[in-house]
């Protein structure tokens, strides 16, 4: 990512109508699917900032954050966490079966994720037999935009491609489906403005001010908690992704 999107993203993850949304709907998911036992584990790989780790997931066990970016765990500091360490998903820096849960909130994504198979091997080798890994990634490879510029991505991904590359790297997908769909009309109509008048320099979502908006933004992103949790969506924005690592593996 561009050094300036770290600041951003500390800036604004606390209040943004993205963020918080997406709290809602990751916490649904863990709410079901995760009971965190007294001494739970949870790694967030690709912590960035932060936000998840000083906010929700520490309702789900010990939250350890590894990012490849000192930025990134800088600003972490700042939000007076500890608990991080300087590492690549790529080559994560403990021993087999020390997670109950991984996170990975758009990361695997990035130019600097050389293969995404590689990292969910990690992630696998990392967690306690039937541990869960918990994926968000951005959706659909024609949805790029002037922000994937700032954000270094390499790939957008499918829901058949996540399925595959979780089977492949040896998880049980539990459940994967598509998030932020209710709002996904405005954001193809922001798309193809993008590619009709493009925005100079490559500018990022994240410095979209939309006021007022924000709140109920926020509430229709949290709206799709349930269903995401539940049934599934059929499209989206973004990709999300749980998978059981088998209690044989
Ligand atoms: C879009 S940010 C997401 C941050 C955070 N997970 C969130 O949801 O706010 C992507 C993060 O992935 C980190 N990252 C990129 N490549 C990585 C790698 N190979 N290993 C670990 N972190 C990586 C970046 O430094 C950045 O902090």
């Amino acid at each position: 990512m561009e050094p300036q999107e770290y600041e951003l993203m500390f800036e604004v993850e606390t209040a943004h109508w993205w963020y918080l949304g997406m709290e809602k709907i990751t916490r649904a998911i863990l709410d079901q699917w995760h009971s965190a036992k007294p001494n739970s584990t949870v790694l967030d790989a690709g912590c960035g900032t932060g936000a998840a780790m000083s906010t929700y997931l520490a309702d789900y066990g010990d939250v350890t954050g590894i990012d490849v970016s000192p930025l990134a765990l800088g600003f972490c500091r700042k939000r007076n966490l500890t608990s991080l360490g300087l590492a690549s998903v790529s080559y994560i820096p403990f021993p087999p079966a020390s997670f109950d849960l991984v996170t990975s909130f758009d990361v695997l994504y990035e130019q600097a994720v050389p293969n995404d198979l590689a990292a969910l091997t990690e992630f696998r080798r990392v967690l306690r037999p039937n541990g869960l890994t918990l994926l968000r990634l951005p959706a659909y490879n024609w949805l790029r935009g002037q922000h994937d510029l700032t954000i270094h991505t390499a790939r957008r991904y499918t829901v058949p491609q996540v399925t595959r590359l979780l089977e492949d790297s040896g998880f049980q997908p539990v459940r994967v489906t598509y998030a932020n769909t209710f709002l996904f009309p405005l954001a193809l109509a922001k798309r193809l403005l993008e590619r009709i008048f493009p925005p100079a320099p490559a500018s990022s979502d994240l410095s979209v001010n939309v006021g007022r908006l924000n709140g109920l933004f926020k509430h229709i992103l949290a709206s799709e908690a349930f269903f995401v949790s539940r049934i599934g969506l059929p499209f989206g924005l973004s990709v999300i992704a749980l998978a059981r690592k088998p209690q044989t593996a």
